[in-house]
């Protein structure tokens, strides 16, 4: 059986940097964050693993496979969390990533491709407005240039944040000079029911929903709570709030779309003052892209109705667009078969969650596999995950990078 009390152990060291009454706050670049970078370090290090890290903070532990001059197969996940995360969002990809090394290593395991396990800076975007960033810029898919320059709300630039003593980069860690990958594998809880409800302990994720990440700003007129009739009122607040119904309502036509309006701020947030100003994030979520403009043109549309009635003005910014990705179909097969192999019933399912199997997926073949999360809970403290399927998790993750290495192409193609 894996020596899985690592994977527990390290995953509870994790769980400290960040931690307080809400959960875990290890946003990238925070001093909590970049401890957990350390404590990566530290474990690739005492492995005798090859360490190194990249301009925007991504660290990838190698082990070497038997053939020079392949590309390695890519396993990994994020040590950023949201304001009130969890102890496995991230971090159990990130922390099975180096222990199915680990396991390859101590049971003689070789394999053609190196490996490495990765630790992907800001997936959450929980801090830099924008998710899958570390992964993005490997992927191609953002130029690290323009990533460096994203300011935080707190007002500071990402490249500022990095350079930092405190957040930074790892000091004395080579620079990873090439983007070479192989194939990617991403070992996630599934942050969703779908598992425990089937009594499965593994997931063969399908296919990542697309989502929309935008942000609307809903300019009204401001005044005393007390002396404004009703009649002439452009209240900033009543319009956001049919807004954000509107959104809901078109959201539940849309077969599994989902959308959230998680954060909103309201000014200038004084009870006897009439809101002048609301700004709020809005979260799109869909199997389909066709669901998707769906969502979106509804919302557009109780726009133009909202600002008519009410005389005010709305202002929607679209930040970030990602098309559904499929898995791919070579690599799932590999999964299963590991799991056949291992005795255990594994289903397919989607990911409602977005992952930075995302960008990995735009260039090479990706696979993601899951484990259940106990009352389908995430992106809160009692995020849960019972330590057997951690365990099979890691189990089988050791296994597919193994599988994935032996029926991959010359090319990398799976
Ligand atoms: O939002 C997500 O789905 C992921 O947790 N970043
Ligand atoms: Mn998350
Ligand atoms: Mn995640």
């Amino acid at each position: 059986m894996n020596d899985g009390t690592k994977a527990l152990a390290r995953l509870a060291q994790l769980a400290k940097l960040g931690a307080y009454e809400a959960g875990i706050d290890r946003p990238l670049a925070s001093p909590q964050e970049r401890a957990a970078r350390d404590l990566f370090a530290g474990w690739a290090r005492a492995a005798g693993f090859g360490l190194r890290q990249d301009s925007v903070g991504n660290v990838y532990v190698r082990r070497d496979g038997t053939q020079p001059g392949l590309e390695p197969i890519l396993t990994g996940s994020h040590l950023d969390t949201v304001k009130t995360g969890g102890a496995y969002d991230g971090a159990y990809g990130v922390v099975g990533g180096i222990c199915a090394l680990e396991l390859l290593e101590a049971r003689g395991v070789k394999t053609k491709h190196p490996i490495e396990a990765v630790a992907w800076v800001g997936e959450e975007g929980s801090r830099f407005p924008l998710g899958c960033l570390g992964s993005s810029v490997f992927a191609g898919i953002k130029s690290a240039e323009d990533v460096l320059a994203i300011v935080a709300d707190d007002g500071v630039s990402l490249r500022d944040a990095l350079a930092s003593s405190d957040g930074g980069l790892l000091p004395g860690v080579p620079m990873r000079g090439d983007r070479g990958v192989a194939a990617y594998l991403e070992l996630h809880v599934e942050q969703g029911p779908i598992l425990e409800e089937a009594g499965v302990s593994l997931g063969v994720v399908t296919a990542i929903f697309g989502q929309r990440r935008l942000r609307a700003t809903v300019t009204g007129v401001s005044g005393h709570a007390g002396t404004v009739p009703m009649r002439l009122r452009a209240d900033a607040l009543c319009a956001a709030s049919e807004l954000v119904l509107a959104l809901d309502r078109a959201a539940r036509t849309q077969t599994d779309a989902v959308a959230t309006v998680g954060r909103m701020l309201v000014e200038p947030n004084g009870t006897n003052v009439v809101p002048g100003s609301v700004t709020f994030s809005l979260d799109l979520r869909a199997p389909d892209d066709a669901s998707l403009d769906v969502i979106e043109r509804a919302f557009h549309d109780a726009v133009a109705d909202v600002s008519a009635r009410r005389g005010v003005t709305v202002e929607v910014e679209a930040f970030e667009r990602r098309k559904p990705t499929p898995m791919t179909p070579a690599l799932q097969a590999a999964i299963h078969r590991v799991a056949v192999a291992m005795g255990q019933k594994a289903i397919d399912c989607p990911s409602g969650a977005g992952h930075d199997a995302m960008s990995l997926g735009t260039i090479v073949p990706t696979a993601m596999i899951f484990v259940p999360s106990i009352g389908g809970r995430s992106h809160v403290a009692e995020e849960r995950t019972a330590d057997a399927d951690l365990e099979l998790g890691v189990e089988a993750l050791a296994a597919a990078l193994v599988e994935v290495d032996a029926t991959l192409g010359a090319k990398g193609r799976g």
